[in-house]
């Protein structure tokens, strides 16, 4: 292809084109989520690619950064401000909110698949636009579902053979127990307000919590010593953490407690958890989440409590191998000359009518061409038409790989494929 390289437009910063043979792990994964969530009576929900504006504002959270710095958000024609879905819990429950879902449906489980956009620097494992699955589980707010959602989460990744994983769960605690909490840590964090990086003596004033948060070691080492949200919660999130250990253990997943697990999400109530991949480099994180029991209500609906999490798919395919699942059997068509060709499509036409996977080479008066192509899509077998076959009413079977040769009769051709593909 002569393209000239002034002229090319690139793909923009963070996206990437996904294509084959890399699609395969996709195609794998995708099969593998699907599959796996049935299991536990999810089902498949998709929502726009963009909302409104004003609705991950009031989910996420005006103060978050992602609200404040990562959003991709423009006005239309129409001057609505829109943008488009950095996560996809507030558009579920928009959408459940909005179709009636909440009082139509049972269980309220729902799985998706799909592209979320986030404007932050691209790196290894992190894009601007890049892809999630994720479940959501309502109207139920007990620990005992949150430990099913973390167990499925790590059984999740555990077939995929994700290695080297860490689960940490937290307690972020609720509206009673929180605000107290909150002006406790802000006023230590003040006293070493000095210490702290320009981004946390920021978050002292809006956001405390999130110091737990910052990759600065400094920082790190200053609020290990800060008060954290487990030692200080009321009673009835004391109670739920407890039982949420009580229910993983019952379950036999092993975790560890981590107060620093804050989450960059405002909507997030007692649990929270995190799974990280020691070989993933610095964006360890392949999957998050946690119980968010007054989103639906924040968002103009009914006092449902809700829980979940997502997973970043780029993140799982860096662990995948390089050829999950098993591929069909391809088969070259090929044709000694033009004159054959039609007789050659209606051979191919057959095979694809049987559901195998064939290729022919339209136009081609060359069959050495034909073979090269062939040995490109990884032919397994080369069914050659030639005058002689024509007439003969047979098919030469070529097996590109020991490069043997023979011939069959068109009648025998059914039994043939049973028996080699
Ligand atoms: P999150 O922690 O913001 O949670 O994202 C979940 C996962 O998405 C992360 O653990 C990471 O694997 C992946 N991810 C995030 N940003 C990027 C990026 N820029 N590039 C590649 N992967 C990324 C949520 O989104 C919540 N909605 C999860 C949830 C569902 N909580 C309850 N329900």
């Amino acid at each position: 292809m002569n393209m000239s390289e002034k002229n090319k437009t690139n793909a923009p910063k963070g996206t990437k084109d996904i294509f084959y043979p890399e699609i395969k792990k996709w195609q794998y994964l995708e099969d593998h989520i699907r599959h796996f969530f049935s299991q536990f009576l999810y089902r498949e929900i998709r929502t726009p690619i963009f909302e409104h504006s004003e609705l991950f504002q009031r989910g996420i959270g005006s103060e978050t950064e992602m609200v404040q710095k990562e959003m991709y958000t423009f006005l239309d024609k129409a001057d609505r401000s829109l943008t488009l879905r950095p996560e996809n819990t507030a558009s579920v429950v928009r959408a459940a909110l909005e179709n009636n879902l909440f009082n139509q449906m049972f269980p309220l489980r729902f799985f998706y698949i799909g592209p979320m956009f986030r404007y932050e620097k691209p790196q290894k494992g992190r894009q601007r636009q890049f892809h999630q699955m994720g479940i959501e589980v309502f109207g139920d707010d007990s620990a005992g579902v949150d430990a099913e959602v973390i167990y499925s989460a790590y059984r999740f990744l555990e077939i995929l053979n994700i290695k080297d994983m860490k689960l940490k769960v937290n307690s972020v605690g609720c509206r009673e127990c929180r605000p107290g909490f909150l002006s406790k840590l802000a006023s230590e964090a003040e006293k070493h307000h000095d210490q702290l990086c320009p981004d946390c003596q920021r978050k002292v004033h809006t956001n405390p919590l999130r110091i737990f948060d910052c990759k600065k070691q400094t920082c790190i080492e200053i609020s290990t010593h800060f008060p954290v949200m487990i030692e200080n919660l009321c009673s009835g999130c004391g109670e739920h953490f407890d039982q949420l250990k009580t229910s993983l253990s019952n379950l036999a997943v092993t975790y560890t407690v981590d107060p620093r697990i804050v989450r960059g999400l405002d909507y997030y109530v007692r649990t929270a958890f995190e799974i990280t991949s020691g070989q993933l480099g610095a964006q360890d994180a392949v999957l998050g989440g946690g119980r968010y029991d007054d989103l639906v209500k924040e968002l103009g609906g009914p006092d449902v409590p809700g829980t979940g999490f997502a997973a970043g798919l780029e993140r799982i395919i860096l662990h995948l191998d390089d050829t999950p699942g098993k591929e069909k059997k391809i088969i070259l068509v090929a044709y000694q000359n033009q004159a054959i060709e039609t007789q050659a499509v209606k051979l191919a036409k057959t095979l694809w009518e049987k559901g195998l996977t064939a290729y022919i080479n339209y136009n081609s008066r060359n069959m050495k061409k034909q073979f090269k192509r062939g040995d490109r899509i990884d032919a397994h077998f080369a069914f050659i038409l030639g005058e002689d076959e024509v007439q003969n009413n047979t098919i030469s079977i070529k097996n590109m790989e020991s490069k043997e040769q023979f011939t069959i009769k068109n009648e025998e051709l059914d039994q043939w494929l049973k028996k080699n593909l």
